[in-house]
């Protein structure tokens, strides 16, 4: 399996980062294709506990070498702030490479995100507020600097100078400040540091798999946020899905060949915009409180609701999903029920597919089966046959619904908390 790319499937937080450090085990290379600090990914190894937000979730094995990829926006203070906890704690980092086609994130970008969403006024998107939108704007428009830019000291301080002008006046207008000079002097020393992590991660990365080498692409957000396939304008402003792995990272689509779709057993949101399956009640509170259900970057309360497999087929399919790794299925050990979305039903008619418009979205009433709850801690599972058969019945459920095989299923936290699933050696 030369290259393995595993994507969100629903709205985020699905614990990508933990089905990537599984997998990163039997991997070379891990590499971001897209997003930047708005990311928030947890692993959890024994009693330590990693958040990491532009740095790979490969990056706790001293074989792999992590590499953040020319879709990624990156912020250069939370990089070395990343690198600086983890080296702290025994992490090294010094494998990294940061792609010279990368973009970088700088203050300005920061400040207008907030800008804009105070005028979105009711409308807010709820952003993480990291820049992440106007950075991408700002590449779109051809505008932005890249990475590679601090290769050349002087010419990467005028262009920052002449950014941090020409932004200045409206950032001004909107009541935030900016110090030219001092801005100039800090990302002059910041590039400095950043020079030597830079290369051309598009050869690295097909050197590696001409060597024959392992490579996994590491998504941020999900198939629902992603600006094309998300639920518009309520999304993030890049492409988390598979295609954007492709160019996000420089390697061709036929060179993806195992795509993991990562979704919750049930589904959260972070943010505004439409939520089908969405559990605003006392059961809503209690998968927030069991799940632990507050964002690792804002640390805002997450939406809850059913997982809705009509998402998670649409997934299947604008990703090319091969498989399905359903995680955090322990979180609902106590229910005494358990619905799965099944279908929608859109003025009281079945709705074929997944809206295209967030009008239709916004009218659904989902169709739901319901399993019964299994009662039992689930956690200290590592077979399939030691999971309860409601449990199973629930995995089947999903595989049948979604139509491509679950093979991973999370059963806590922990690195090594998982069960390999394999539908055909499992009697209901
Ligand atoms: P990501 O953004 O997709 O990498 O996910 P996050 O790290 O933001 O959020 C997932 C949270 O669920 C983290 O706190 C993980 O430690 C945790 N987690 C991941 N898989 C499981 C699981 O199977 N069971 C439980 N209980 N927690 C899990
Ligand atoms: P991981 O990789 C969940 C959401 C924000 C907001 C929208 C746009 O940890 O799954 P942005 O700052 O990107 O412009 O915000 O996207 N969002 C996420 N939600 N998990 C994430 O990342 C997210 N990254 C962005 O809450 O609704
Ligand atoms: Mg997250």
């Amino acid at each position: 399996m030369p290259v393995t790319v595993v994507v969100g499937a629903q709205w985020g937080d699905e614990g990508k980062a933990k089905v990537i450090d599984l997998l990163a085990k039997d991997h070379s290379v891990v590499a971001r294709y897209q997003g930047g600090h708005n990311a928030g990914h947890t692993v959890v190894v024994g009693d330590e506990k990693y958040a990491l937000q532009l740095i790979p979730s490969g990056v706790l094995y001293s074989h792999v070498t992590p590499v953040i990829g020319n879709g990624v926006v990156v912020d250069p203070v939370t990089l070395f702030d990343e690198i600086d906890r983890l080296e702290a704690r025994g992490v090294s980092c010094a494998r990294l490479k940061v792609s010279s086609q990368a973009h970088l994130i700088f203050p300005w970008h920061q400040a207008l995100d907030a800008i804009a969403e105070e005028k979105r006024g009711d409308g807010k998107i709820g952003t993480t507020l990291k820049g992440i939108g106007p950075a991408y704007a700002e590449k779109a428009n051809r505008n932005g600097i890249r990475v590679g830019a601090v290769l050349e000291p002087t010419t990467f301080a005028a262009s920052v100078r002449e950014q941090a002008i020409a932004h200045r006046s409206i950032l001004v207008e909107a009541g935030h400040s900016i110090d030219v000079d001092a801005v100039v002097d800090r990302y002059t020393m910041l590039g400095r540091r950043l020079a030597p992590y830079v290369t051309n991660t598009v050869d690295f990365l097909h050197d590696a798999v001409d060597r024959g080498d392992d490579v996994l692409l590491e998504g941020a957000q999900a198939t629902f946020l992603d600006l094309d396939h998300g639920t518009y304008p309520f999304v993030t402003s890049s492409n988390p899905t598979a295609g954007g792995a492709s160019t996000g990272s420089g390697l061709g689509p036929r060179l993806l060949d195992r795509i993991v779709g990562i979704t919750k057993a049930y589904t959260t949101r972070v943010g505004a915009g439409p939520f089908p399956t969405e559990l605003t009640g006392e059961l809503g509170d209690r998968l927030v409180d069991i799940g632990r259900e507050f964002g690792t970057v804002t640390g805002r309360r997450r939406r809850p609701g059913w997982i809705d497999c009509v998402m998670l087929r649409h997934a299947v399919r604008v990703n090319s999903l091969t498989e399905i790794a359903l995680t955090k299925l322990d979180v609902l050990d106590t229910f005494d029920e358990v619905k799965i979305g099944t279908g929608y039903l859109i003025d009281g008619q079945p709705f074929h597919g997944y809206p295209d418009r967030i009008d239709l979205l916004e009218r659904v009433t989902p169709v739901y089966e319901t399993v019964d709850g299994w009662n039992t801690d689930i956690s200290g599972c590592r077979r399939a046959d030691e999971l309860p058969a409601s449990a199973r019945r629930f995995i089947e459920i999903v595989e049948r619904e979604v139509g491509v095989p679950v093979r991973i299923v999370g059963v806590g936290a922990e690195r090594d908390a998982v069960v390999e699933w394999d539908s055909k050696l499992v009697a209901s």
